[in-house]
């Protein structure tokens, strides 16, 4: 397997003493379509900047296909397109002549067939030539994701690249991004909809208070964890206090809104279905409605990253 990015014992406080990333390892295979999910605050952006080189990492080392990003800065940035979270541009210029001037940042040669196809798979075609000051803010995201796909790059990175793009034209992103994949190109990608990730990526790794919690191929993330979870609805939201969370450690317990998720594991074939809903009755009564539902990703990112609490 070649390695597109390595990341090595990556931590970065800011100047306010906030650490935002702690030590953190990370593998992204040549070719995978990789997802970095974690609660808001949790590091995503932080890390990606880093890789931009837009944040200065305070220790720790990251390999990009081999060549040391920060030192070989220009062999790298050849080859690597990042998206970053905050919108920020040069209003200036319509957009297709941003992807001429942008291609010339990078070290190459304008491809304005190439320009074409990714303002027009961008949808952003209409808009080629008015001055991108006159662009929603949804049109500006694609043209930020047609900058850094306008060198061809092997490696794509995307900080919430789809926030507040409607779901269809999502779709329509996810769609092109699935076929750069498929033509080779690496993605690493970080997003709120979980769905999404789960149904793109085949890799994940989680991140939660600047650690990483866990890195592996998608479907063994899917298939490692409890099988299902036992839902539990109330009438008002329900607190967990220590006490409750000592005694059922084994479940994970953890609410959403009006509901108590418990996690149930297989022992001997048997899943513990009972024991969960006897101790959940002992804490907080009788439930309106119970459930038994099959873990999926955000069950998984919400049990790693509440078991990995501090
Ligand atoms: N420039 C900065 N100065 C100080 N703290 C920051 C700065 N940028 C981010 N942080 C803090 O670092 C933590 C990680 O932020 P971030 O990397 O943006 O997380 P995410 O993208 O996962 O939401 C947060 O607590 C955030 O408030
Ligand atoms: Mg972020």
């Amino acid at each position: 397997m070649s390695i597109a990015l390595a990341v090595k014992q990556l931590t970065k406080t800011y100047s306010n003493g906030k650490k935002a990333l702690e030590g953190v390892d990370l593998t992204v295979p040549e070719g995978s379509f990789f997802a970095l999910l974690g609660p808001n605050g949790a590091g995503k952006s932080t890390l990606i900047n880093i890789l931009a080189d837009t944040v200065k990492p305070s220790a720790g080392e990251v390999s990009f296909l081999g060549h040391d990003l920060f030192t070989e800065r220009k062999w790298c940035k050849q080859r690597l397109g990042v998206v970053p979270q905050e919108i920020a541009f040069d209003p200036f210029f319509a957009p297709r002549d941003i992807l001429k001037i942008m291609s010339g940042m990078f070290g190459v040669k304008p491809d304005m067939k190439w320009i074409d196809e990714l303002l027009e798979r961008l949808e952003l075609s209409e808009h080629a030539k008015k001055n991108a000051r006159q662009l929603s803010g949804g049109m500006r995201r694609r043209l930020l994701v047609a900058q850094a796909l306008v060198h061809k790059p092997k490696v794509v990175i995307l900080d919430e690249p789809t926030a507040g793009v409607d779901v269809e034209l999502r779709k329509r992103l996810w769609g092109f991004m699935r076929e750069l994949n498929a033509n080779g190109t690496t993605i690493l990608l970080t997003t709120h909809y979980l769905e999404e990730a789960e149904e793109l990526c085949d890799h994940v790794a989680i991140i939660n208070q600047g650690k990483l919690l866990t890195s592996q191929s998608m479907k063994g993330l899917l298939d490692n964890v409890g099988s299902s979870s036992l839902v539990l609805e109330y009438a008002e939201p329900k607190t967990i206090s220590d006490d409750i969370k000592n005694k059922l450690a084994d479940f994970c317990p953890r609410t959403q809104e009006n509901k108590v998720i418990l996690s149930l594991k297989k022992c001997d074939g048997h899943t513990n279905f009972n024991d969960a809903y006897q101790a959940a009755l002992a804490c907080w009564g009788e439930a309106i409605s119970v459930n038994i539902q099959d873990e999926d990703l955000e069950d998984v990112f919400l049990r790693i990253t509440h078991e990995n609490q501090s």
